[in-house]
């Protein structure tokens, strides 16, 4: 164990910051107004058990060390030295320099990379693996060029083996391979097909794994490490990056999957985001290569206010959008085993992002309502009104005016006085990002998606309760995740009969769960949620009403679709989709 792990063993937080300001139990926590900022009402949680603080008002957060650096102004080092001091720990010498340390956590990649590819191709147990991927398309010299590999289903045989080749547990960990355990660590990927996570650089920085049935989650990847940000990494960068400059535009699609078999078809200037929306590192990676990017993913990328704000960024940062319009609900994997040409020709179709987000509004909404005339300005104007490039933004206004048969002095006027006020005349979703320091104003939605992994996270003591609702009532990624992990925790202690242990379910949560959990961990319930009955009814209607929301979506969009097919006499589809229509309100009606 390092200094600063045996330091988190002795110290206690609340005795730490009980030495500056008085905290008043409140629940599981400790509350006090926040010594970082001004406020009457204490909104500065204490966690005894999580170790950690965080102020609601002012959003800082963070462990012993943290609390340390901000209320003393120390650096890190300087909090170490003070943490020992109190906790009578004498400090290790620091030999290992960064710069070492790194190249060890490359090392030890190259090693487990090693193993999972022999394991792959030469090893009875990646039997079931070879002949799935060879189903889904993958020739032998893909699986060689990408270095694709597979995880034996077993806790630690990727962790002897490296131990064996004289890394130890400690680099086996931060290589985000192992987990650590009680008794040292145990493998991270097990029973899956591995991926190299290698950069434009060459270098591999991590892994993803994919399950070969069907289960949750689907796929799992290395988490944030010295060598990783899975938030600035491309897939396939590497192999794609002449092409990309050839060809002097990128595509940029969801998956590993999907930028493998378009690889292998022969389209190879393509990339993946690996399921986030595009993101500043992202951006920045791309524009060394071209300013042209087209997006291949298969969700509608309007209606997704994560994507928007990519997009935006990226618009910002001088790039160059075009939209790859796939067949609802296809991913590129799917349109390239069907058929290359129909993917080549998808691709060569590609619209500019203000022309899909048209295309996309007037598939959803009815210009003839003026609610929905209403909605698609709310929707569009601030998206128009940062268009970064004055003549391209006067031709979507020009447009858009045709679009909505309006007035094009009126929507100038809109979207000028949007471009002048952004945020006051924004009544749509709004999401700012935490450096603005202002709270983000979040939809209703999205705040009981929240709320409901919150509720989940404070079982009353004597509930012995497993949720059985879907995964997909959450529409965010991160609360699905952390859904069906919680759900696996919960069946486990449900099973063996035990209480719910906060720190036990965080212990093998990757970095970027956790620190969603640990907010909503300390998030205020109400007192009467204490007790299961009230516990149990306010989780039943919060997913009730995530339920029916769905349902109400859904129906909307059948009820267009239905005058759509009606404008063209399908009367066919009418009759189907008139089908799903009733079957929907009828499910709405016994929720
Ligand atoms: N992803 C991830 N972690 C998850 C789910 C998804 O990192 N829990 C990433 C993966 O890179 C995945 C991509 O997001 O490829 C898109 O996810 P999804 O559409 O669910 O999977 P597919 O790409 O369609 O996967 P496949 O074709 O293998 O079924
Ligand atoms: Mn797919």
């Amino acid at each position: 164990m390092d200094d600063v792990e045996l330091i988190k063993q002795k110290i206690n937080i609340v005795d730490l910051i009980s030495e500056y300001i008085p905290l008043k139990k409140a629940g599981v926590n400790f509350k006090a107004p926040c010594p970082f900022h001004q406020e009457k009402t204490p909104s500065f949680v204490v966690s005894p058990e999580r170790q950690i603080f965080k102020c609601f008002g002012c959003q800082k957060s963070g462990d012993a060390f943290t609390f340390l650096m901000e209320k003393e102004g120390l650096d890190f080092k300087e909090a170490l030295e003070m943490l020992a001091k109190k906790t009578g720990i004498v400090l290790q010498k620091r030999t290992d320099d960064k710069k070492d340390f790194k190249d060890r956590l490359f090392e030890v990649n190259l090693k487990a990379q090693e193993f999972f590819h022999y394991i792959l191709t030469k090893h009875n147990l990646g039997k079931n693996a070879l002949e799935y991927l060879q189903k889904r398309g993958l020739t032998k010299e893909t699986i060689e060029e990408f270095g694709i590999g597979y995880a034996p289903n077993s806790w630690e045989s990727l962790t002897k083996f490296l131990l064996k080749r004289g890394f130890t547990v400690g680099e086996i960990i931060a290589s985000g391979l192992g987990v650590a355990s009680k008794s040292g660590c145990y493998d991270r990927f097990r029973g899956r097909i591995t991926f190299p996570l290698i950069d434009g650089k060459e270098k591999l920085r991590g892994f993803s794994g994919r399950v070969l049935y069907a289960a949750e989650p689907k796929y799992i990847n290395t988490p944030q490490t010295p060598v990783f940000d899975k938030s600035s990494y491309l897939f396939g960068l590497n192999l794609a990056k002449g092409e990309i400059r050839n060809k002097k535009e990128a595509v940029l699609v969801e998956g590993e999957m999907d930028m493998i078999l378009s690889f292998q078809a022969g389209i190879k200037n393509i990339i993946a985001s690996k399921g986030t929306a595009l993101t500043e590192g992202q951006i920045e990676l791309v524009k060394k290569y071209t300013e042209n990017i087209l997006l291949g993913f298969d969700m509608d990328l309007a209606g997704d206010s994560a994507c928007r704000r990519g997009i935006e960024m990226a618009d910002k940062a001088g790039l160059d959008i075009k939209v790859v319009q796939l067949d609802q609900g296809k991913d590129a994997a799917e349109v390239v085993r069907e058929d290359p040409k129909l993917w080549q020709k998808a691709i060569s179709e590609a619209v500019p992002i203000y022309d899909y987000y048209l295309v996309s509004a007037s598939k959803r909404y009815d210009i003839k309502s003026s609610a929905d005339l209403k909605k698609i300005g709310e929707e569009l104007i601030p998206v128009w009104a940062k268009i970064s490039d004055d003549l391209v933004r006067e031709l979507y206004i020009q447009k858009l005016t045709a679009f909505l048969k309006t007035d094009e002095g009126i929507l100038r006027n809109a979207v000028e006085k949007m471009r002048k006020n952004p945020e006051k005349s924004y009544t749509g979703l709004l999401q700012k990002t935490s450096q603005d320091n202002i709270v983000s104003l979040k939809s209703r939605r999205e705040l009981l998606e929240e709320y409901l992994i919150a509720l989940l996270l404070h079982p009353p003591a004597e509930a012995n309760f497993v949720p059985n609702f879907p995964e997909t009532i959450f529409l965010a990624e991160i609360w699905r995740q952390i859904y069906v992990l919680l759900v696996l925790y919960l069946d486990s202690i449900s099973f063996k009969s035990r209480a719910f242990d906060i720190n036990e379910f965080v212990l093998n949560l990757p970095k970027e769960l956790t620190r969603e959990v640990d907010r909503l961990y300390l998030m205020e319930l109400d007192r009467k949620l204490l007790d299961e009955k009230p516990w149990k009814k306010e989780l039943d209607e919060v997913v009730s009403e995530l339920k029916k929301a769905l349902i109400k979506a859904s129906l909307e969009k059948l009820s267009l679709e239905i005058k759509n097919a009606q404008a063209f006499d399908k009367m066919e589809m009418v009759e189907n989709l008139n089908k799903r229509f009733r079957d929907l309100s009828v499910k709405l009606k016994n929720l």
